[in-house]
């Protein structure tokens, strides 16, 4: 099956790096590009190189627009029944997986491992396995594959088996739970899932933490040893500094100010109110509610802030296949307006909330920030961590959970909180909101450059260089 003629160097992920919608009204399809450290990680690659990036279908907008948009050059997207991709994907990828490796189960998100949960490992399986077999057709000799999260861990060991000649690295883009807590799954799928990414000649993590519990699970289940030779790698992803200055600039986020601005007011002696923004996906890793909860304790344990503050909180819809999900997304349109009620008066919002995505509002809140929440109860890396003291106007003080991937790279000069603790969150963002000008800007500058060290562009060489060498 191998063939000269192929890429020689391929990307596979779930989602891919393009979207199409469909106007109804005109027939028109337009295919947008996506962003993330993937995208841009791949700019640095010579578009004469020929790669090739094998995605789903399905999640690249409805049906008819995909069918009709399928051409974009280097882009492979694979035709996966409906029903296989719902199992694969909601099932077992992100009911799953995703909630072992954030330790997210808890009374009544109970884990369930009964028939229901089989029938969908083998679309998993099925699922994984059109991707290696996609992989194994576009690849030239001993290309280089990168196949990316936990939506695909059985894949590296697919495709090793259809073409041991290629290089195969895994890279995940999640934290990796903790042993006992990965050790919840049931014994024979957490050996696959460990075995599935061992497929691999390199399996790389974004933190030296989630690395080391990947190999204390490999022990732990399979015996001491990385039985296969598989290398361990470690990659931080930071934020595109270039990029988000010069976007962060144009006229769109501009206006997208003037409106926030607007909607945070002046406090009563007509200075700008002072903001504490949080970006986010509405996902229950992110802690969206627990900072409400600690938001609103400041304004009860400080109301001197009281009509001096706002908190601007974006929470964009995601999973909304996901019941959990639907209900999330709820508690915190929930909290958001329980907090407005209580405490607002007619010329003050305590929380501006929106939950429509929009990347151009997004920099214009990065740019007004006075403090930055980011307070997950674990997540991989968190780019907004990183960005948004690469953009804010006036420099803003980070509040940073222990838990997100970014506290190694971060944690110094952040206000550090632990997720769960509501008083502490309420605390630190006191502390943050008081800080000194002179100190603020010291950090900001630290945090910036911290954040910034690792672009996407190197971040991806780094892994291409490291799969050579494997
Ligand atoms: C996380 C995962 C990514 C995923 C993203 C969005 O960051 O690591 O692989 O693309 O979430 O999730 P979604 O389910 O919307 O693709």
């Amino acid at each position: 099956m191998a063939s000269t003629q192929g890429a020689q160097i391929l990307v596979a992920s779930n989602r891919g790096p393009v979207s199409y919608t469909l106007d109804v009204a005109t027939g028109e399809i337009t295919a947008k590009r996506g962003g993330g450290g993937l995208v841009s990680g791949l700019s640095a690659i010579d578009p004469d190189a020929g790669a090739v990036w094998v995605c789903s279908a399905l999640g690249a907008g409805d049906r008819e627009a995909v069918r009709r948009g399928i051409g974009e050059p280097g882009v492979r997207m694979l035709d996966i029944p409906a029903d296989v991709h719902h199992d694969a994907y909601n099932g077992v990828a992100n009911s799953t997986l995703w909630f072992v490796h954030h330790m997210l189960y808890q009374t009544p998100l109970e884990p369930s491992f009964g028939a229901e949960f089989r029938a969908q490992w083998a679309a998993y399986e099925s699922y994984n396995h059109s991707f290696a077999e996609a992989l194994a057709e576009e690849a030239a000799d001993g290309a280089a594959v990168l196949i990316q999260d936990y939506h695909l861990v059985l894949a590296p060991r697919m495709l090793r088996e259809l073409r041991p000649d290629l290089r195969i690295g895994h890279f995940s883009h999640t934290p990796w739970a903790p042993v006992d807590y990965f050790r919840l799954l049931p014994d024979d799928i957490a050996a696959q899932v460990l075995s599935g990414i061992l497929g691999a000649d390199r399996a790389a993590f974004l933190t030296r933490r989630w690395a080391d519990a990947f190999t204390e699970c490999c022990h732990a289940v399979l015996g001491p040893g990385i039985p296969s030779g598989t290398r361990i790698g470690v990659h931080g992803l930071g934020a595109d500094a270039d990029f988000l200055r010069a976007r962060a600039h144009e006229a769109d986020v501009d206006a997208r100010m003037v409106a926030l601005r607007e909607q945070i007011g002046t406090a009563p002696d007509g200075t700008p109110r002072r903001t504490i923004v949080r970006v986010d996906r509405t996902e229950l890793s992110k802690n969206i509610v627990r900072g409400l909860l600690a938001y609103r304790q400041l304004l009860d344990d400080q109301p001197s802030w009281r009509e001096r503050v706002v908190h601007v909180a974006f929470a964009y819809p995601s999973r909304q296949d996901l019941a959990v999900y639907r209900e999330y997304t709820a508690e915190v349109q929930r909290v958001a307006h329980e907090i407005n009620e209580r405490y607002g008066t007619p010329g003050w919002t305590p929380v501006v909330l929106h939950v429509k995505d929009d990347f151009a509002r997004s920099l214009a809140a990065y740019r007004l920030a006075d403090v930055a929440l980011v307070n997950p109860i674990r997540d991989g890396m968190n780019l907004v961590a990183k960005e948004m003291p690469v953009v804010s106007d006036e420099g803003c003080v980070l509040v940073l959970s222990r838990e997100a991937g970014a506290y190694e790279e971060l944690g110094d000069d952040a206000i550090v909180v632990n997720p769960y603790d509501v008083s502490g969150t309420a605390a630190a963002l006191h502390q943050a909101l008081s800080m000194p000008a002179d100190e603020r800007a010291e950090r900001t500058k630290r945090l910036a450059a911290a954040g910034t060290a690792l672009p996407p562009t190197r971040w991806f060489l780094d892994q291409l260089r490291g799969l050579e060498s494997a």
